[in-house]
């Protein structure tokens, strides 16, 4: 289906996880309002997220959330003045990914606008363009969350090469397991970010993985040697979390160097929940500077699921592809390379 209006202002619905959120955003990418909430509490207990408890907690935040993101945007919640809604329809949680679309075309039916279905991927690819919509391309982008993780040449919106992805576990998936077992809880990201600064991450020697040719990256090992390794030795969990955290780092960071030497780039950026890591940051602001190209990190509220990056990606899509069809459904397991 072609759109042939202009695309305006955007409402973003995200639900393919555990948060729950709706943004808005402008013409220039600009965020006009973003609200997220999320049911993490009540998944802590279990490890990880609960794909019941998540579904169900989507049916009960949205129509707040959504009203809400309206609300801040100064629309009027129950008639916006909106052009377009953009919606996650995959990857993620079907019945979580159900939720959003199904209020989507409702809202959509209701206030006489366009849905377009939006790829989370490409979502979290669009995040560094909100905080720099004048960026220049080629973006080498390492894209870090915790069902994915890609280095991505981005030539430009829409345009995508995937250099390498995970063989095994996402990077996130590595931080909330290992988490997990220094019963530290869920999600272990943040909680390994903020012990790591205390620890030293010389008192444990991990294996470093993947360090041939090419672009692909594993976490799978580095996870089994950390269990491993406080099965014989009594080690402070500080310097547990800094050692993990270093070894992850120390591969992402050689990945993107590689690719920095390879391709010709004008910036690097990083997008996903681990984008979020302070030491990642630190690590990738040196290696901008070393190569001389642009840097783009999105605040945190950015790198962590929310709906402005639907939003803007939404825009993009409506733009180049047209509105979606009525029909258009849930795509648990799409792949930022079935886009076109
Ligand atoms: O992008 P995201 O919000 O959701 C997915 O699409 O997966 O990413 C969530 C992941 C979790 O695995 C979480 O532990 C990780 O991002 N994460 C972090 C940090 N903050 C969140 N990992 C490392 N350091 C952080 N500061
Ligand atoms: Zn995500």
């Amino acid at each position: 289906m072609t759109y042939a209006g202009s695309v305006g202002v955007v409402l973003g619905i995200e639900t393919s996880c555990d948060e729950t959120a709706a943004a808005v955003v402008d013409e220039n990418y600009r965020v006009v309002a973003s609200r997220i909430e999320s049911s993490i509490d009540e998944h802590r207990d279990f490890g990880g997220v609960v794909p019941e408890l998540a579904g169900r907690a989507h049916v009960t935040h949205l129509p707040g959330v959504v009203a809400g993101a309206l609300a801040d945007a100064g629309l009027d919640p129950h008639r916006p003045s909106i052009d377009a809604i953009a919606v996650t329809s995959g990857p993620g949680l079907v019945g979580s990914l159900l939720v959003g679309l199904s209020a989507a075309k409702a809202y959509a039916l209701a206030w006489e606008v366009p849905v377009v279905g939006v790829n989370h991927l490409e979502g979290h690819l669009f995040a560094p363009l909100l905080e720099h919509p004048d960026l220049a391309w080629p973006v080498l982008t390492l894209l870090v969350s915790g069902g994915h993780t890609a280095l991505v040449v981005v030539e430009g919106p829409g345009r995508y090469e995937v250099l390498g992805e995970t063989i095994d576990d996402a990077a996130g998936e590595a931080f909330d397991k290992v988490a997990r077992w220094l019963g530290l809880g869920y999600p272990g990201g943040p909680v390994i970010d903020a012990l790591a600064a205390t620890g030293d991450p010389a008192a444990l020697r991990l294996p470093a993985s993947m360090t041939g040719p090419g672009f692909d990256l594993s976490f799978s090992g580095l996870k089994t040697a950390v269990v491993r390794a406080r099965g014989v030795a009594d080690l402070a969990p500080a310097d547990v979390a800094a050692a993990f955290q270093a070894a992850v780092n120390e591969q992402l960071v050689r990945k993107l160097r590689a690719a920095l030497e390879s391709r010709p780039a004008a910036g690097v950026a990083l997008a996903g929940g681990v984008a979020a890591n302070s030491a990642l940051r630190a690590r990738v602001r040196d290696l901008a500077e070393e190569f001389g190209v642009a840097l783009h990190l999105p605040s945190a509220l950015l790198c962590t699921d929310n709906a402005a990056m639907i939003a803007a990606a939404g825009r993009y899509r409506l733009a180049h592809d047209g509105a979606s069809e009525p029909s258009l459904g849930a795509r648990p397991n799409w792949t930022l390379q079935e886009l076109t």
